[in-house]
């Protein structure tokens, strides 16, 4: 069995009266990448929000190791490691490149955010070349660069991404997938929303479908061996 990171147990969240998660759980194994499936409206946004704090879960419980997360304030969930690259970016377009990225070593010494901006200039040479350059200048797909690369000046244990793919080409998703194996390779352990199946099967290790506020199906990606007809029909039918 491989060593669990987090633990996700009976996740209520409802937006006023309407509930969206109605007891969600899954485990997170240390180091994989799982993604989380399912229609427009099922959840999955609002599961990434319950996880890092941006949304407040009615009850459950979200523990990574003996901390339990559920109920604390978005920067104390940062501190504790976990960062989202949401599916709206939330860069600050009028700063620069270096700036935005700035911004996610907030919790951080200064000479430990200087190594880490090198290492995130390293993995994205694109935005080197950018570094000056106003955030809002920058294309879709450098500007979803410029909102991972933040989140990864935090050194997070546990990167969250909401749809990373979401309206790029698909030689950028192939790019995303890449960045995503080197990732793996250094033990990040990433839980994803994608709605690009290609790019969600070639990135994961595992899946999880979410319906009616349940987790519903799940399961290896390898098992699968490229059937992935079944899996999409329970998501969408
Ligand atoms: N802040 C909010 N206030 C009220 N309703 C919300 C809020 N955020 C989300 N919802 C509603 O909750 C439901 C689930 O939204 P969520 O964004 O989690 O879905 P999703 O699975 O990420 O969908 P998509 O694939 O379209 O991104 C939707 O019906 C949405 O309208
Ligand atoms: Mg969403």
């Amino acid at each position: 069995m491989p060593d669990i990171l987090m633990t996700i147990r009976d996740l209520h969240v409802a937006y006023g009266k309407k509930p969206i998660l109605r007891g969600a759980g899954f485990d997170l194994y240390k180091g994989e990448c799982l993604t989380l499936l399912g229609a427009n409206g099922s959840g999955k946004s609002t599961s990434l929000n319950a996880i890092c704090g941006f949304v407040q879960p009615a009850s459950g419980s979200v523990s990574l190791g003996d901390q339990e997360l559920a109920g604390l304030a978005p920067h104390r969930i940062f501190q504790h490691g976990v960062a989202q690259v949401s599916q709206k970016r939330d860069l600050f377009p009028d700063l620069t490149v270096t700036d935005n990225l700035r911004l996610g070593a907030m919790r951080r010494g200064a000479k430990q955010a200087a190594r880490t901006l090198d290492q995130v200039y390293a993995r994205f040479p694109r935005l080197a070349e950018r570094r000056r350059q106003a955030t809002r200048t920058l294309s879709g797909g450098e500007q979803q660069m410029v909102a991972i690369g933040r989140a990864l000046m935090s050194q997070p244990t546990l990167l969250l991404l909401d749809e990373p793919s979401g309206g790029l080409s698909p030689e950028f998703c192939e790019e995303i997938a890449l960045l995503m194996d080197g990732l793996k390779a250094d033990g990040v352990t990433m839980l994803m929303v994608e709605q690009n199946l290609k790019l969600a099967f070639r990135a994961a290790d595992r899946f999880i479908v979410l319906r009616d506020g349940l987790v519903v199906d799940g399961g290896d990606v390898k098992a699968m061996e490229g059937d992935h007809d079944a899996i999409i029909k329970n998501i969408y039918l």
